[in-house]
């Protein structure tokens, strides 16, 4: 337990160290790209109804694409896989598989989903997989490569191939963390060379390589300090350990260039503020602390990866980006259904849409493309849930908000759809937008 002298201690410094401030020419200019096309989205909604997710199959491909280029460029032998648990939308796997990339599952469902669409590269990463997932991973062994999470899994998956007579590619997951709630995922780096060692008593199981997963990486520092320590422990195995290392996945987090925008109650110091005054006033106030370019993530990895680990192992690299690939990939479209008062709208859609109370800590703009205005207006946006945790925004772009106005909500594709919940109300169709201008009902 910390003293309360010293966690009072760091909250004041906490306040020393103020969220920077949203540039508002750079919100202007983000929010002028959806008003161009509004004209997109109203027939979307004209057409389909509302609430609506709208895909972009364009973006999906684009920032596969990019994603994996910007690692190519300097790890020749990398390969992305797309973490579907970031959207799980049936859509968009089959948009990943075209843009030649492999995919990430957590369980037997999203791996099934990824072999129904295709995907020829896919990991099984995660912790608690059944001998069920185990066996559905092995009888896909010319596609699948299994991430175990513990010395038991070892075991269960030597197991689930042997029964089958197949022999199946692994790799470890190495804990980031030793303590508290990330100490669940993988085994801890110290324990490395006994599991290489029990893995040579498992005739059914390939060991060939490592992994590891930092979370929310603004730019590459956590993943390049990590590295680091990682190569230490792999210098420390013997060589015919060693030898068997053919690839390092070194997880997903890289952050969206958009970097990460936040409402006042999401930044540390507006938290404290909350822990002490709970409130919930209207604000035209945004936050958001920058991330990296991914091509600047790629090039510190790259030469983190050739200072460290190249010298140990002859190993491709592997990644698994998730929101990165499909944060603006979907927006959310909505009614105005109620004006209860100057500033209090009611919206047909509730945040059950996307699973969670996101936009209390999180700043997304809400536009309003019938009134369309690059101004922005104080007002509680909320939804149709029978509860009052159920909002928007605290503003909304527009030149006015009516009843019978149609709402968009950009950049909603990451940790929304796969977080939906039949909750009160029913869940939206969906709509894609096609490369080719098309819009197509799922
Ligand atoms: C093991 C693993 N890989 C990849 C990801 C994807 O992370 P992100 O969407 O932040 O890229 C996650 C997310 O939880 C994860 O747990």
């Amino acid at each position: 337990m910390i003293e309360h002298d010293e966690i009072i201690r760091k909250a004041s410094q906490v306040f020393r160290g103020e969220t920077p401030r949203m540039d508002s020419t750079e919100l202007r200019t983000f929010v002028d790209t959806y008003i161009q096309r509004k004209d997109v989205f109203l027939n979307a909604c004209e057409r389909f109804g509302s609430p609506l997710y709208l895909i972009e199959e364009a973006v999906i491909l684009e920032r596969a694409r990019r994603f994996s280029s910007a690692f190519q460029a300097l790890l020749p032998q990398s390969r992305a896989y797309y973490a579907m648990k970031s959207n799980n939308h049936p859509a968009i796997l089959p948009f990943v598989v075209k843009a030649g990339i492999g995919i990430d599952v957590s369980s037997g469902l999203e791996l099934q989903a990824a072999l129904d669409a295709g995907a020829e590269y896919i990991i099984f990463s995660g912790p608690g997989k059944t001998p069920e997932e185990l066996s559905l991973a092995v009888l896909n062994e010319a596609r699948v490569t299994v991430l175990m999470d513990s010395f038991a899994e070892l075991g269960r998956l030597q197991e689930a191939a042997a029964s089958e007579g197949i022999r199946i590619r692994a790799g470890i997951r190495i804990s980031v963390d030793n303590r508290g709630l990330w100490r669940k995922f993988g085994i801890p780096m110290g324990r490395l060379i006994d599991f290489f060692s029990e893995a040579e008593t498992c005739p059914n199981i390939e060991l060939s390589g490592l992994q590891f997963h930092t979370s929310w990486n603004l730019n590459a520092d956590g993943q390049v300090r990590f590295i680091a320590r990682l190569a230490e422990a792999v210098s420390s195995l013997p060589e015919h350990h060693r030898s068997r290392i053919q690839f390092i996945d070194i997880g997903g987090g890289f952050w969206p260039v958009q970097g990460d925008w936040l409402q006042p109650a999401g930044t540390p110091e507006g938290q404290l503020v909350h822990a002490v005054t709970p409130s919930a006033d209207l604000t035209l106030q945004h936050h958001r602390i920058p991330s990296s370019p991914i091509e600047d993530f790629a090039r510190d990895i790259g030469e983190a990866v050739r200072r460290y680990l190249f010298p140990l192992c002859a190993c491709s690299i592997w990644t698994e980006p998730g929101r990165w690939i499909c944060h603006d990939s979907m927006s959310l479209l909505l009614k105005v259904v109620d004006r209860k008062a100057d500033d209090l709208v009611i919206t047909d859609g509730g945040t059950n849409i996307v699973g969670w109370e996101r936009f209390e800590t999180d700043y997304f703009p809400v536009i309003n493309l019938t009134r369309p205005s690059l101004d922005e207006h104080e007002c509680y946006v909320m939804g149709s849930l029978c509860t009052p945790r159920d909002l928007w925004g605290y503003a909304y772009f527009g030149s006015d908000i009516q009843p019978g106005d149609t709402l968009l909500i950009p950049t909603q594709g990451a940790y929304t759809y796969s977080l939906r919940q039949h909750f009160i109300k029913p869940l939206p169709e969906s709509v894609i937008l096609t490369e080719k201008g098309d819009l197509e009902k799922v």
